[in-house]
């Protein structure tokens, strides 16, 4: 494994997706972890460490710095922009605020070539060329340097190398963009995790696999392999339940645990009557007829629909659906307890980023202060279970995998988040049968639209919200009174920021034209033009 000290940049989570994209395993851990932690894992494996960014300065009096054990174990270290500069400091260089050589933003760093002739340290550019349309503006015979664009942000400099160091890299403003020494470790002032490096993950891979010596083992049957044996530890012969909720993260745990233990986990499945056109016929149909996993179905829909009439209140009804979720999935575990024995653990798609953020000191998202979250599969305390998160230490785009490699149909795989309280909060104003049954018809164009044009995986997430306004229309030569629909399609990488998807005129000339003459409680049909921020993704 490659470990990423953590030193606060926006950028570190980024790094270690970056390593496990090349197929090797890498944790993120905060920057005071010592040594003789991490040893204590013996899955490990350690073969380097990265010292991420960070916003401090090494002249900061409380400014973060490593276990000086890390530095001793002659494992190669990569330091990033801070981490590089803590780097040359503990080894003995020195750094200095670079008065008016601060680079922010797209800079080019020239690789020199004579640093090549030192073959041990120049690994980390070994093999790296320039992408072609440089090669042609530039025009540059073979022997001159290499010139690669590269994303900086950095007020601080190293401005004496530590022993054994050479430059390997310099802009125009700053003589040393990038260190090596032959021990393996090296320093780049710039950041190789962002796409505004091009060649950024040839950097990264070169530190992986000409550096480190790293295998590229990290691979879904590996990962698979490794789940099934934890969970098979964790859970021994006891009983497991699983709340899936139709959306990729619960599936694959629940595949996942199924594969381990086999029936002795039971997935239960609440239809709260909040859900999209054909969501529980297909949870019914994948993992009760097709994969055979022990599937309980409950019809809340009445339940639901008599606690949430006549609310209004956004953050009420977010409210009242997170309560009776868990209350009508305690009273199913309860039954089934009482059927099957005890159950002692409840098994929770938790994905590696929750749970960097809340051990991680960057602060979590303000998105939970600003609406209440309700996940399927929420706790029941009563029940006082334990619990199984076999996603514990994966992305999404490893969960997705990870879902194909075990069967999981290619459409559930990509399906867009869907939120825990459904389409309740894309009812803006009260929620009852009739409305939803309008939504859900609508929900329906808009998605089978959109992927008929062949652009649901570029889009994060689109719907369509029902607004309590009426409008006049006209109808062959009848007046109408009907409802107002809104289509809401965003772009996204992490649901944190979002932008309004430039979805084509005559996409939106298609869902329109369908919703109004297809559902007859809708007149008219407006496209969302919000970023986030100022909006939130969802209306409620
Ligand atoms: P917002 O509307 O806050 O949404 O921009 C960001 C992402 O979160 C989803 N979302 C939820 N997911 N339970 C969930 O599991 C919830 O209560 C919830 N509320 C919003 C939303 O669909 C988007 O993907």
């Amino acid at each position: 494994a490659i470990i990423v000290l953590d030193y606060g940049s926006q950028y570190s989570r980024l790094i270690t997706r970056r390593i496990r994209e090349c197929h090797v395993y890498s944790e993120l851990v905060p920057a005071d972890t010592t040594l003789e932690q991490l040893q204590k894992n013996e899955h490990l494996d350690i073969k380097g460490f990265i010292f991420s960014g960070g916003p401090s300065s090494v002249y900061d009096v409380d400014a973060p710095s490593c276990d000086p054990a890390i530095l001793k174990s002659g494992l190669p270290v990569l330091g990033i922009c801070y981490g590089m500069q803590l780097l040359a400091q503990s080894l003995g260089g020195h750094v200095a605020p670079s008065n008016g050589l601060r680079e922010y933003g797209p800079a080019t760093i020239e690789v020199l070539t004579e640093a090549a002739a030192d073959r041990e340290s120049f690994r980390i550019f070994e093999g790296i060329k320039a992408s072609p349309q440089q090669t042609d503006d530039l025009d540059t015979p073979e022997s001159q340097s290499l010139r690669l664009p590269v994303w900086m942000s950095h007020g601080d400099s190293v401005d004496k190398l530590p022993e054994g160091f050479r430059v390997l890299a310099c802009t125009e403003s700053n003589p040393v963009a990038a260190i090596g020494s032959p021990q393996g470790y090296i320093g780049l002032q710039f950041h190789p995790e962002v796409t505004h490096t091009p060649q950024g993950k040839d950097i990264i891979r070169n530190f992986l696999f000409r550096v480190c010596g790293c295998e590229a083992n990290w691979t879904p049957g590996h990962v698979i392999d490794e789940a099934v044996e934890l969970i098979r530890q964790q859970v021994g012969d006891e009983r497991v339940i699983c709340g899936l909720s139709g959306g990729v993260d619960s599936a694959v745990a629940a595949l996942l645990i199924h594969k381990a233990i086999g029936d002795q986990l039971t997935c239960i499945f609440v239809d709260t009557g909040l859900l999209r056109a054909g969501e529980r016929e297909q949870v019914v149909d994948t993992f009760g007829n097709h994969m055979h996993i022990p599937l309980v179905v409950v019809d809340a829909r009445q339940r639901f629909l008599d606690r949430l009439a006549n609310v209004v209140d956004p953050e009420q009804k977010r409210k009242i659906i997170g309560s009776e979720f868990i209350r009508v999935f305690e009273d199913e575990a309860v039954r089934l307890a009482e059927k099957q024995g005890n159950i002692a653990f409840l098994a929770q798609g938790t994905l590696y980023p929750d749970v960097i953020e809340s051990t991680s000191h960057d602060t979590a998202s303000t998105a939970k202060s600003i609406k209440s979250h309700h996940n399927v599969g929420g706790l029941p305390k009563e029940m006082k279970l334990k619990l199984v998160e076999p996603l514990r230490m994966l992305f999404k785009d490893e969960v997705r995998e990870i879902g194909a490699a075990l069967g999981l149909p290619e459409d559930w795989v990509w399906r867009h988040p869907f939120p825990g309280p459904g389409l309740a909060i894309r009812i803006i104003g009260a929620v009852d049968e009739q409305r939803l049954n309008v939504l859900r018809a609508a929900d329906k164009i808009v998605i089978e639209e959109i992927q008929k044009a062949g652009i649901y995986r570029q889009l994060g997430q689109a719907f369509a919200v029902l607004t309590p306004i009426q409008s006049v229309g006209v109808m062959g030569d009848y007046r109408t009174y009907a409802n107002l629909v809104a289509v809401r399609a965003v772009t996204t990488g992490d649901f944190m920021t979002a932008d309004w998807a430039r979805l084509s005129p005559e996409l939106l000339g298609r869902i329109s034209n369908r919703l109004v003459n297809e559902v007859a409680e809708i007149n008219r049909v407006v496209y969302d033009i919000t970023s986030k921020p100022p909006a939130t993704i969802e209306w409620e």
